[in-house]
C-alpha cells in the first residue's frame, strides 16, 4: 500500500499535513512532526508580523472532555519573516522529499508579489492563501474579509497567480452561508487547489463573575476562532459541497476541522478529501498522534483492498443525497437488548419527553418496552442510551418499496393543506394533552 500522494503539484509521502498553526510557528516543531511521521505541514502564516495578546485561547470543556471545542483569538505569526524563511530552508536540507507549505496573508498586491518570491526562494513546495482568520487580521481587511467577499479573494487568488511558480491552495473561511462562492471564485481565480475549513467566528463562554468573554484579556474579550472535534461535522458538509461541484471538483481539496484520529480521515477521504490538515488535536495531543492515524488508515485500506488514497477519495460522495431523495418507505424501530440494559430509564425518559411516547416502563421491571407501532424509528432512545450495542435499530420494511418525496412531488401525492389527509404523521397515534398530567402521577409512583 502507498499512503504518499501528489496533491496538486505538491508531493508528500502521506496524506497528513499540520495545518498553518502553532505547531508549525517554528522549523524545530516541524522537523519534529515530520520526524513523528507528519507528511506535510503548512507554515504559521507569514506577512507583516504581528503583535499577539495574552491570553489567546478558550475552550469548550463538554463533560469529562477537554477541548471538545477550541476558541483561539491568535493572528498571524509574530516571527520576522527572514527567520521563518531561513528555518523553512534548514527544514527542506533535512526532509527534500516532505511537503513545505507557505501559508500568506498580506495586503497589497506588492506584498504579496514580494513575499510569493521570499518562499519560493526559501524552497516551500507550496502556497496556502489564508482567507479564513475570523478575528483581527479581517478587521484590518485580510483573512476571513476577503474570505467573505468572493470577488475580492478572486482578484488577489490572479494576483498570486501572476507571482506563484509553484502550487497554489486557497484556504476558505465557513464564515459565509454558501461556501461554494468563494469556492467558485478561488477556481476561476486559477488556484491548484482548495483547503478548508478555516476557524469558525465565535464565543466559546463568558465568565460569570467578570462578564468578560473567554479568553479573556485583561477583563475583555473578543470573538474567536472555533475548532477542535465540535467543527468537524461543519467541515465535513462543507468538503462535500465543494467536492461535488462541477467548477469546484476539478481541483483537489485538502480537508481540515476537528480531526483527531485515523477515522476522522477516513470520513474526510471519503467525502473528496486528498490530503487532511491538523492543528487542536497536535495543540492537544502532540505530533505523536499521526503513528495512530497512519496505523489505522493502512488497516483501513488493507481491510477494503484499496492500494492507494485515491482509490477511495469521495467514495461516499454518491450517498449523500439531497432530502428529497431519500427513501420515505424505509422503516426502522428501536430495539432494546434486556441482557444489556441497565435500567437507567434515560431512553424512556427521552422518548416520553423529547421524542415520541413510545417507550414504556413496565410494572415490577427496570428494562423498557418499546411500543413499536408507535415508535417513529428517530434514533434518539438509541443515541441517549449509554451502554453501546443496548438499543439498536431494527429494519421492519422488506425492502421492496422505494418511494421518495421527489417522486411523490411528481406524482401529486404531497400534502399541500394544512389538514391535509396525506400529512405522514396524520394518524400517528399521541396521548391525550390531560394525559401528561396522569403520568406525572405515575411516575412518581413508579
Ligand atoms: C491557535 C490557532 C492558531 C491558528 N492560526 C492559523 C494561522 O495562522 N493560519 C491559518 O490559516 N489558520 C490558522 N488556524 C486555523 C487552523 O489552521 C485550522 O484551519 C483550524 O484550527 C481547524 O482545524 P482543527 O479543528 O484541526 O484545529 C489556527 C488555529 C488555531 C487553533
Ligand atoms: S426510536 Fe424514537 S420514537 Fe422510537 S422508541 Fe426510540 S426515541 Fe422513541
Ligand atoms: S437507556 Fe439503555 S440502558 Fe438505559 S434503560 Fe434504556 S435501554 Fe436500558
Amino acid at each position: 500500500m502507498d499512503l504518499s500522494i501528489n496533491f496538486a503539484g505538491i508531493k508528500s509521502p502521506n496524506p497528513f499535513w499540520l495545518a498553518s498553526a502553532p505547531p508549525t510557528n517554528s522549523g524545530y516543531q516541524v522537523m519534529k512532526a515530520f520526524d513523528a511521521g507528519w507528511g506535510g505541514a503548512v507554515w504559521k502564516t507569514l506577512g507583516i508580523p504581528v503583535i499577539n495578546v495574552s491570553s489567546r485561547y478558550g475552550s469548550v470543556n463538554y463533560r469529562n472532555t477537554r477541548m471538545a471545542g477550541f476558541n483561539n483569538i491568535e493572528l498571524i505569526t509574530d516571527r520576522p519573516l527572514a527567520d521563518n524563511l531561513r528555518e523553512i530552508e534548514e527544514v527542506k536540507k533535512y526532509f527534500p522529499n516532505h511537503a513545505v507549505i507557505a501559508s500568506l496573508m498580506v495586503e497589497t498586491k506588492e506584498q504579496w508579489h514580494s513575499l510569493i518570491k521570499d518562499v519560493q526562494n526559501a524552497g516551500a513546495d507550496g502556497i496556502e492563501l489564508n482567507f479564513g482568520c475570523p478575528h483581527g487580521m479581517c478587521e484590518r481587511g485580510m483573512g476571513s474579509a476577503v474570505g467573505q467577499e468572493p470577488e475580492v479573494l478572486k482578484t488577489i487568488v490572479e494576483w498570486v497567480m501572476e507571482a506563484a511558480k509553484i502550487p497554489v491552495i486557497t484556504k476558505l473561511s465557513p464564515n459565509i452561508s454558501h461556501i461554494t462562492d468563494p469556492g467558485v471564485a478561488a477556481v476561476k481565480g486559477g488556484t491548484n487547489a482548495i483547503s478548508l475549513i478555516n476557524t469558525i467566528k465565535s464565543i466559546v463562554g463568558i465568565d460569570l463573575d467578570t462578564y468578560a468573554p473567554y479568553p479573556i484579556v485583561d477583563g475583555k474579550g473578543s470573538n474567536g476562532g472555533y475548532c477542535g472535534p465540535a467543527v468537524k461535522p461543519i467541515a465535513l458538509q462543507m468538503l462535500r459541497e465543494l467536492a461535488i461541484h462541477k467548477e469546484i471538483n476539478k481541483v483537489p481539496i485538502s480537508g481540515i476541522g476537528g480531526i483527531e484520529t485515523w477515522k476522522d480521515v477516513v470520513e474526510f477521504i471519503l467525502l473528496g478529501a486528498t490530503s487532511v490538515q491538523v492543528c487542536t488535536a497536535v495543540m492537544h495531543y502532540g505530533f505523536g498522534i499521526v503513528r495512530e492515524m497512519e496505523a489505522g488508515l493502512l488497516q483501513f485500506m488493507k481491510d477494503k483492498g484499496y492500494n492507494t488514497i485515491y482509490d477511495f477519495s469521495g467514495k461516499a460522495l454518491p450517498n449523500v443525497v439531497e432530502w428529497k431523495h431519500l427513501n420515505l418507505k424505509h422503516k426502522v424501530v428501536a430495539n432494546i437488548n434486556p441482557d444489556k440494559c441497565i435500567g437507567c430509564d434515560l431512553c424512556y425518559i427521552a422518548c416520553d419527553d423529547g421524542a415520541h411516547q413510545a417507550i414504556a416502563m413496565v410494572e415490577d421491571s427496570r428494562i423498557p418496552n418499546v411500543i413499536e407501532e408507535n415508535c417513529v424509528g428517530c434514533n434518539l432512545c438509541s443515541l441517549v442510551c449509554p451502554v453501546e450495542g443496548c438499543i439498536t435499530m431494527q429494519k421492519r420494511d422488506d425492502g421492496t418499496q422505494h418511494l421518495t418525496w421527489a417522486e411523490r412531488t411528481q406524482a401529486d401525492s404531497i400534502p399541500v393543506t394544512f389538514n391535509d389527509e396525506l400529512a405522514g404523521g396524520r394518524h400517528h397515534w399521541v396521548p391525550e394533552p390531560a394525559d401528561a398530567l396522569k403520568n406525572k402521577r405515575k411516575d412518581m409512583r413508579r
